[in-house]
């Protein structure tokens, strides 16, 4: 796999894709929560898996007053990114479910869904066609109906992500969102609303593992 410690470098650069990108998951982000969150009442679980060091979902939940109203989930297999991950959310205040494990059972997700905000962010563009399509597939049992699922892909190796707005579509999700990196070959961010009936996880199913 690639080193990915390396790779959360690219954020260091504001004019990366890569930062791009984060600005555009957090604007979805901070919209959806923005709406999950407007009944004052209201309590929203939110879910990344493959957390990464988390900074999309840290940064957005920091300085909001209500973040108190979130329970997050974080699923990060790698141990040192898991800690930073850990860190930066302990540095904002924010306390999370931190999960150091393989997000590709559906296992990984038992007692964190379903939830009204789910990250997929950072991927898609890494698995196989058929890892992508059962994770689709099986990404209704994260969701309580009505819920935002943000999604990226890369547009590096071919842009594929008209099929993937279609796979989305036919697993019960409406597009509430797409950007796509100025770039031809950049990132792109979909956001889409999930409005299908309530799904119960399924313990013991394969899901995906990265191939990069
Ligand atoms: C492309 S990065 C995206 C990180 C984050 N979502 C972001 O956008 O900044 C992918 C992350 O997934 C993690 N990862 C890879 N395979 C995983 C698995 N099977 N379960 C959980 N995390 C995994 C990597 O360690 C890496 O931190």
């Amino acid at each position: 796999m690639r080193d990915y410690v390396a790779w959360h470098d690219q954020y260091d650069d504001p004019d990366s894709e890569l930062s791009w990108r984060l600005r555009t998951v957090q604007g979805y982000l901070e919209a959806a929560l923005d709406a999950a969150l407007a009944d004052a009442t209201a309590s929203v679980r939110l879910l990344s898996a493959c957390a990464g060091d988390a900074r999309d979902v840290v940064q957005v939940l920091a300085p909001r007053e209500d973040a108190a109203r979130v329970a997050t989930t974080l699923i990060e297999v790698h141990p040192g990114i898991a800690a930073r991950a850990a860190r930066a959310a302990a540095a904002a205040g924010l306390r999370v479910d931190l999960r150091v494990t393989d997000a590709g059972t559906t296992d990984a997700y038992a007692g964190a869904v379903p939830a009204d905000v789910v990250l997929l962010v950072g991927i898609f563009g890494n698995l196989s066609d058929a890892d992508r399509q059962r994770t689709i597939r099986t990404a209704p049992q994260f969701c309580r109906p009505g819920a935002t699922l943000l999604w990226s892909r890369g547009r590096d190796a071919g842009d594929l992500n008209s099929t993937v707005r279609a796979e989305l579509t036919a697993a019960g999700f409406t597009e509430l969102g797409y950007a796509a990196h100025p770039a031809s070959d950049g990132p792109a961010v979909g956001a889409v609303r999930y409005d299908g009936p309530p799904r119960d996880l399924v313990a013991g199913q394969p899901l995906f593992s990265f191939r990069r």
